[in-house]
């Protein structure tokens, strides 16, 4: 058995994190011979809530749990952790979109990234979910200067995994079928569901479809899937985003297969004509607990435009933010 490694959870007894933390100790997220100490943080109203999420971990007795943190203080929470999931943040709300929880929720990073910054593993792996998730990491990672920019990301995976799972159903695939779909950009309705580069049981999947339900359905009901949840479930989408959290952290931790890749949303590095320093949603794959941009894919006009579009609307919540940065 390995060595136990710390992972942090913000916003650890709220609907995602109720979903999201069995997971990790029973280790679907590092895998079944990684065991784990949890140091969940909440704010102080809520540590009642997670006394009871923690009571709950104990009951399931999993072998790879080995050691609960319960805190409200971000520099206990972060102390010597490998991962930190960013999670706990105000969900939005019917006819809300996911910018105009900037307000709200930005002041929430600015002291979570600079308790990272003084307190996490040099190596650690942040993955922000709390919305808007790309530019809540950019005010993290800007109040983290001694860390590798690269240690933050924004989760764009459960768009990844809305867009193989509709391809699936259009081509009467399984999900097993559709490799290497792209989310570009933003998570939130500007993303760029792209599967120019996809194949559907290893042949190309666009001339599987049609064009008409490519750009008319596709594409608008992948942008639009987390508002649809939340008017069918009267709540935001919650163990889609854990299960969407896991697959990103074990990508990143563990790699992706030969060939393959996954959507994250990292910091630019200009790839693909896109502003350095935006957290964009890019294909990547993972080795060795590191991720690398996959590079030469051929951009057409229509993905030039989408790809365009997302970028201007996160240089647009950059701006809106900057104030937030150490
Ligand atoms: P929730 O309201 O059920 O839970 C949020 C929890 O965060 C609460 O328990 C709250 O007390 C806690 N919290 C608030 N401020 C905190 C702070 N400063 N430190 C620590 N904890 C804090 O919400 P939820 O449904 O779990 O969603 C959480 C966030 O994830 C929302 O912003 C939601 O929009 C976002 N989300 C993102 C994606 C994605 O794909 N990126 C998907 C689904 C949801
Ligand atoms: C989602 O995509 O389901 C989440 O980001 C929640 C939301 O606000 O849509």
């Amino acid at each position: 058995m390995k060595k136990p490694v710390k992972v942090a959870v913000t916003g650890a007894a709220g609907q995602i994190g109720y979903a999201l933390l069995f997971r990790i100790a029973a280790g679907d997220m590092l895998g079944p011979d990684q065991p784990v100490d949890l140091h969940l943080l909440e704010i102080t109203p809520a540590l009642g809530a997670l006394e009871g999420v923690t009571m709950e971990l104990n009951d399931c007795a999993f072998p790879l749990l080995n050691k609960i943190v319960q805190t409200d203080d971000p520099n206990v929470a972060f102390k010597d952790c490998d991962y930190a999931l960013l999670v706990g943040a105000m969900p939005r709300k019917q006819g809300m979109e996911r910018k105009d929880l900037l307000s709200a929720n930005g002041g929430i990073f600015g002291p979570q990234g600079k308790a990272i910054n003084d307190h996490a593993s040099r190596d650690v792996k942040v993955l922000v979910v709390g919305n808007p998730a790309n530019t809540n990491a950019l005010i993290a990672q800007q109040n983290a200067p001694d860390l590798d920019p690269k240690c933050f990301t924004a989760m764009v995976r459960l768009d990844h995994n809305r867009a193989m799972s509709q391809l699936a159903e259009k081509t009467g695939a399984h999900n097993t079928d559709i490799k290497n779909v792209i989310i570009w950009g933003n998570h939130s309705a500007t993303q760029y569901p792209d599967i120019h580069h996809a194949t559907v049981k290893g042949k190309d999947a666009k001339p599987q479809v049609d064009e008409a339900w490519y750009t008319d359905t596709f594409i608008p009901d992948v942008q639009q899937r987390g508002a649809a949840i939340i008017k069918a479930r009267g709540a935001s989408s919650a163990a889609s985003a854990a299960s969407a959290a896991i697959d990103h952290m074990r990508s990143w931790a563990l790699g992706t297969p030969e060939g393959e890749w996954v959507s994250m949303g990292i910091p630019s590095d200009g790839s693909y004509g896109i502003e350095p320093g935006v957290i964009y949603g890019y294909p990547c794959t993972c080795k060795d607990g590191k991720y690398e941009i996959v590079q030469g894919l051929e951009i057409n006009e229509f993905s030039r435009g989408k790809m365009d579009a997302t970028d201007a609307e996160l240089r647009e919540e950059r701006a809106a933010v900057e104030h937030l940065f150490a």
